[in-house]
């Protein structure tokens, strides 16, 4: 292999940098778990459960989320010890630069694109179609060939909601941080009051009886369920992008990203119990399950509520996955990778055009595609990075040069393994579609890096 594919970061250039970084730190422990917790609580938990209980799990829905929270938490203690000693922006692109090579990085860059790019598209689609349902409750519609991806069939055309919702928030990026974080972080408990509100009065109306038969579809009907409702946590990953605005890093980072994962793994086991408490899961199988089954207990008002509440947590999602999105651009275009006017400050020391690019191209694809069964890409893009940073982390603790302080794995080797294991099982659970996808992908990946990437790299 040529010397240039396989060049590396050099950590203490890497840490030289972190000193003179022109991004202020202003992000606390607590703004990271709010952060992660506004990246991760959305369609996963508004959409997802109901259909999963009807089709894969059954009743022990709830253990598909044990599951994918465990490998999710396996993968996020590797990103926290990445993450705690390499505080720079770029997330698990510049951890596997730094262990992996540059041509491997760029790779995993270019699926955390596609990660972030479609995650945002496809929950602003969910965002739309429940925001369209609120409308039509005060009797107002939107026409609709604009209220839909693109369908002449159906009489859909572009789905403006979902574009405008993804533009707005990237105008909101461009304001700064701060206010950004703010924003998200209201957001955030209004989200998960509700989840709680939910929890609290579904409890009184569950009956026993519906959680039998608890294991319908089997074990393999749960390990299914898992490989979808993993898309429940994703987004933990979007608070080590924010690693070069982070005061004190080490100690704040693990901190967030674990934290995030545990309080949603507990509000999300404690939904499912309810909603497959109240009804038999066969009747779950609608795409607004938390909202529906209130209805069906005759709370009407409290379904209500929980719609706003759905719409206000899709929106944080899309908000914490843009910013990720564009960090990364900012990171691929300052090594060189892609164009260096991505990197762009400005007056309020964001980078905007890296973020109004990326809003632009991902805000067509929302308007124009039917997004659903591309949702697995997601699963497909963030897999193959928590691969590169599980295995990482072996080549990491190798490497001399790294710092010996902050957070370290515990039972390494082991745990690193593991979760590589993890992370691979759940890829082989992909359809073939996605797979062909994900190859497509990465070839587009490949071109632009040998046409344009290797000659421009700011490594020599
Ligand atoms: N975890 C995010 C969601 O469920 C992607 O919407």
């Amino acid at each position: 292999m040529k010397q240039d594919l396989i060049r590396k970061k050099n950590i203490s250039d890497l840490l030289e940098r972190k000193k003179n970084t022109r991004l202020p730190q202003t992000l606390s422990a607590f703004d990271l778990i709010m952060l992660g917790i506004g990246a991760i609580v959305g369609t996963g938990i508004f959409i997802l459960p109901g259909t999963v209980a009807a089709t894969h799990s059954g009743p022990a829905i709830s253990i598909s989320f044990i599951i994918a929270a465990f490998v999710c938490c396996l993968a996020g203690m590797c990103y926290a010890e990445f993450s705690s000693k390499i505080p720079v922006t770029g997330s698990a692109y510049i951890y596997t630069y730094i262990t992996f090579g540059e041509l491997v990085a760029w790779l995993v860059g270019w699926a955390l694109v596609l990660e972030y790019g479609l995650a945002v598209a496809s929950v602003a689609t969910g965002w739309s179609a429940y925001f369209n349902g609120l409308l039509q409750g005060f009797n107002i519609s939107i026409p609709q060939a604009l209220s839909g991806p693109f369908n002449p069939e159906a009489g859909t055309f572009i789905n403006l909601p979902a574009m405008i919702i993804i533009l707005v928030l990237a105008f909101f990026l461009t304001r700064g941080v701060r206010e950004s974080t703010n924003l998200n972080k209201i957001m955030v408990f209004i989200k998960v009051g509700i989840i709680l509100l939910f929890i609290l009065i579904g409890f009184f109306y569950v009956e026993p009886a519906n959680w039998r038969p608890f294991m319908p579809f089997g074990f393999e009907g749960i390990l299914s369920g898992a490989a979808i409702v993993f898309f429940a946590f994703l987004g933990f990953d979007a608070v080590s992008s924010a690693a070069e605005e982070v005061k004190k890093p080490q100690r704040n980072l693990p901190i967030g990203i674990i934290g995030s994962l545990f309080v949603c793994a507990l509000l999300y086991v404690a939904v499912s119990f309810v909603l497959t408490g109240i009804v038999p899961y066969s009747d779950l199988n609608v795409s607004n399950p938390v909202s529906y089954v209130m209805q069906l207990v005759n709370q009407g008002w409290i379904s209500g509520i929980i719609s706003i509440g759905a719409i206000v947590g899709m929106t944080t999602v899309i908000l914490v996955m843009i910013y990720a999105g564009t960090r990364l651009l900012f990171a691929l275009s300052r090594d060189g990778l892609l164009p260096k006017s991505l990197m762009n400050l400005n007056a309020s020391q964001t980078p905007a055009k890296s973020t109004w690019t990326f809003a632009i191209i991902v805000a067509i694809f929302a308007g124009v595609t039917p997004l659903s069964q591309l949702a697995e890409l997601v699963n497909m893009g963030t897999l193959i990075a928590f691969s590169a940073v599980s295995i990482g982390v072996i080549a990491l603790r190798q490497n001399k040069q790294i710092p010996t302080d902050g957070f370290q794995v515990p039972l390494y080797p082991v745990l690193p393994i593991i979760t590589f294991l993890a992370c691979f099982f759940l890829i082989t659970q992909l359809s073939i579609t996605t797979w062909i996808a994900s190859f497509i992908w990465f070839l587009i990946g490949l071109f632009m890096y040998f046409f344009y990437g290797r000659k421009n790299s700011i490594l020599k």
